[in-house]
């Protein structure tokens, strides 16, 4: 069956009411599109997952603020549309943004408390909120069985997942590991933005995770210690400037000052103008040197 792509609310609704009504199972990859190895892991795995796979592109405008870059964020339908091919993929899923915000539009999710209180939340204030809205909006235009979401924005992930516990959607939450480019730096579609200098600079920051990671697995288990060699290697590179770096709890997102349970260690570094994120997930009680 050839790919169909829909800009429609209504077709894409009744596409996908069809095909689960055929008995077929559902999977859905949001995304903003500009499509990289990330993004095409997540696919990949929906693939061999479902019998009807929808991929949305949709630069939702409510999770950038005013300053940040939304009119700027890359994009190409043309090279999207033949990746996704490719991968045979059933349905892309491309609203306008006139499509998915009709005028009036004044509903918003917004998930409170400790998911939201730190890391990205804190320099990014409604981004979560836009995140969790748009992402409710395509499950209840999609209805799918499963929708897939990348480890990178593990914050996202944690701020979906609980999203979907107390909104009741009978959804799965399915998370895929980081895809990585051949030197650590994780793949994102704002990697175009950097040139070569500010490309090489940026792979301090799974560096810096690693360090973190060693110094874990050597027996540190004190989180500031751990912070400011992190804070200390990235000062160091040009062009940088830290946002945060922080160790909170896997599950609660909870910062840890000592480390004895599964923590996430995360970090937002500025390469020029450039915000990149990254995190490495670890257990001390199971640590594989
Ligand atoms: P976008 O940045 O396009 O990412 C879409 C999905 O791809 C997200 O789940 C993200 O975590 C995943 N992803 C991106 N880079 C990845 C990498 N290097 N390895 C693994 N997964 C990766 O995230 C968004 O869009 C938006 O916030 C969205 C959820 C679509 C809502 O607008």
């Amino acid at each position: 069956m050839s790919m169909q792509v829909v800009q429609s609310i209504v077709d894409a609704r009744s596409v996908c009411r069809l095909q689960k009504c055929q008995g077929n199972n559902v999977g859905l990859v949001p995304t903003m599109g500009f499509l990289h190895e990330g993004h095409m892991s997540l696919v990949r795995r929906a693939r061999s997952d479902n019998d009807f796979l929808v991929v949305s592109i949709f630069v939702n405008p409510t999770q950038f603020s005013p300053s940040e870059d939304f009119g700027t964020y890359p994009r190409n339908f043309e090279q999207d549309r033949r990746l996704l091919v490719d991968e045979g993929v059933d349905l892309i899923f491309c609203p306008s943004t006139e499509e998915m915000y009709c005028s009036g539009s004044s509903t918003f999710i917004e998930v409170t408390g400790q998911l939201t209180a730190n890391l990205c939340a804190v320099s990014r204030p409604h981004f979560f909120r836009g995140v969790a809205s748009v992402v409710a909006k395509l499950f209840n235009i999609i209805n799918p069985h499963r929708a897939y979401f990348g480890r990178k924005d593990a914050q996202q992930l944690a701020v979906i997942k609980r999203m979907v516990q107390d909104l009741n959607f009978d959804i799965e939450i399915v998370p895929v590991p980081i895809v990585r480019d051949f030197d650590g730096l994780a793949k994102s579609s704002r990697n175009a933005y950097l040139n070569p200098d500010q490309r090489k600079s940026s792979t301090v920051l799974f560096r810096a995770l690693q360090h973190a990671e060693m110094l874990i697995i050597d027996g540190e288990r004190n989180s500031s210690r751990i912070l400011a060699e992190m804070e200390r290697m990235i000062q160091a590179t040009e062009y940088t400037r830290i946002d945060y770096t922080n160790i909170v709890c896997a599950s609660s997102f909870e910062p840890q000052g000592y480390i004895n349970s599964e923590v996430l260690i995360a970090a937002a570094v500025w390469v020029a103008s450039t915000r990149l994120i990254d995190n490495i997930q670890i257990d001390p009680d199971n640590l594989t040197p």
